[in-house]
């Protein structure tokens, strides 16, 4: 009886919908349809992790929505072959990113990072760090689960433009994924630092060996390394995926496109003059170390490492969205205006619990900037600062402080 109530209920519901849908206005159905927003749920391919072990993969051409479409939206966690989210703990996610690449025709199935340089062009983002550094269109870290990602309306993010993808080239997306198994190691923090001498690394991947002041980073916890475990730890393997989930529109005349911009606390970058003008060279280290304050004999009753650099823009417009990305330890970013205005100020969001999205001391969100349409205006050849602080209590290792906006160069 009970069920049969629901379903007549529900066919009411149903039935009031129909009306109200068929009472609109024309013209408004037809925007809506227009501006109807679809979502595609996929899933990378399989990483398989063991206690201590750490995957850093670059997957080529994998699914992604097709078309000349306007991306809303980029949301991804890790999860187990039943799609059971994954918590930090277990699997520490320390990035993931999303990159776009132009592919010879015929070649877009292969191994991009065993393609010839002529078969392939990295349709990198709006830039300004050196080709190669940041050259994602979306990325996030530990902070993907409670970060929004959402590209507020009229704006998207344009892709698939037959006109902009060269001549007998495809357009094609990858993703890296790099995770850190930290189930039964030594020192949690310490593999999600990538201290060196937990994973027993001198040398960098290519053989290079490590400057002795090098106490961790991204060159020490490469694609097959392991962090020490606890004496007698025995663990399985786990199979698992980035699943991610995309939102987008079909391209129209309504859609504002936006230009993606990320910058680099660790940009050490400099003028250079050559017979063309005067250039900036970008070189975004991408990771930074945060010495102790009492290592340094900084310490004042802060303890904060404020970091910053001035950037001059090559580009001018209105900011849409913004978020920074820091590691453990972070305290907040900020971009300023040359005026000292701000821009946006993006804070981390700890967890407090167990579960998948609020785990206990890990960087479970970044808050995210939505000003008002045309109220954070920069303009072209502006000086930006930007701002990254870490808690200096104790040492960190291998941290960052990017900051990715979202610029668009008219208002609706
Ligand atoms: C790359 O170029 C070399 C020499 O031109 C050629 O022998 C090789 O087959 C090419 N590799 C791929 C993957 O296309
Ligand atoms: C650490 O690396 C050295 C040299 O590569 C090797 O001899 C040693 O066995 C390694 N130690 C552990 C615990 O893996
Ligand atoms: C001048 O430097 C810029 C940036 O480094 C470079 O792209 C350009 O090709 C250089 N021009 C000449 C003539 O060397
Ligand atoms: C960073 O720290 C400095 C010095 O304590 C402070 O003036 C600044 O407001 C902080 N910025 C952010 C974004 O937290």
């Amino acid at each position: 009886m009970l069920r049969e109530m629901k379903t007549f209920n529900l066919g009411w519901l149903l039935f009031a919908a129909v009306l109200l849908i068929s009472a609109l206005p024309f013209s408004q159905a037809s925007r809506s349809k227009q501006h109807k927003v679809k979502t595609g749920v996929f899933r990378s391919p399989q990483f398989v992790l063991g206690p201590g072990s750490v995957a850093n993969k670059l997957f080529s051409n994998i699914d992604f929505p097709k078309g000349h479409i306007a991306l809303k939206s980029f949301d991804a966690e890790v999860v187990d072959e039943s799609g059971n989210p994954i918590p930090l703990y277990d699997t520490y996610l320390h990035h993931w990113l999303v990159l776009k690449f132009y592919v010879r025709k015929g070649l877009e199935n292969q191994d991009i990072s065993k393609l010839n340089n002529s078969d392939y062009i990295s349709g990198r983002n709006s830039g300004i760090c050196q080709d190669g550094a940041l050259d994602q269109f979306f990325g996030l870290g530990s902070e993907t689960r409670r970060t929004k990602t959402r590209i507020p309306d009229p704006y998207g993010i344009e892709i698939g433009n037959p006109t902009k993808i060269p001549s007998g080239f495809v357009e094609t997306w990858g993703l890296n994924v790099h995770a850190i198994d930290t189930r039964g190691v030594e020192d949690r923090t310490g593999c999600t630092e990538c201290r060196c001498n937990l994973y027993n690394v001198t040398k960098e991947e290519d053989g290079t060996p490590l400057s002795p002041n090098y106490d961790g980073g991204l060159s020490c916890c490469y694609d097959g390394t392991k962090c020490r475990l606890k004496d007698g730890f025995i663990g399985i393997e786990r199979n698992l995926y980035l699943q991610y989930t995309v939102k987008w529109i079909d391209m129209n005349s309504l859609i504002v496109p936006v230009n993606i911009y990320i910058f680099d606390v660790s940009d050490t970058w400099k003028k250079s003059r050559n017979s063309t003008g005067i250039n900036s060279e970008h070189n975004c280290q991408v990771e930074y170390q945060v010495e102790s304050c009492r290592a340094t004999g900084s310490a004042n009753d802060k303890c904060i490492d404020a970091k910053s650099v001035s950037l001059e823009m090559p580009f001018g417009g209105y900011l849409v969205y913004g978020v920074a990305h820091q590691h453990a330890g972070g305290t907040g970013s900020a971009l300023y205006g040359k005026d000292g205005r701000s821009l946006c100020s993006s804070i981390p969001i700890y967890g407090t619990g167990e579960e998948a999205g609020n785990e206990n001391g890990y960087i479970v969100g970044m808050s995210t900037c939505y000003p008002k349409p045309g109220t954070k205006k920069i303009s072209k050849g502006e000086t930006l600062i930007l701002e990254s602080n870490y808690s200096s209590i104790k040492q960190h290792t291998g941290v960052m402080g990017l900051f990715y906006i979202l610029v668009a160069e008219t208002l609706a």
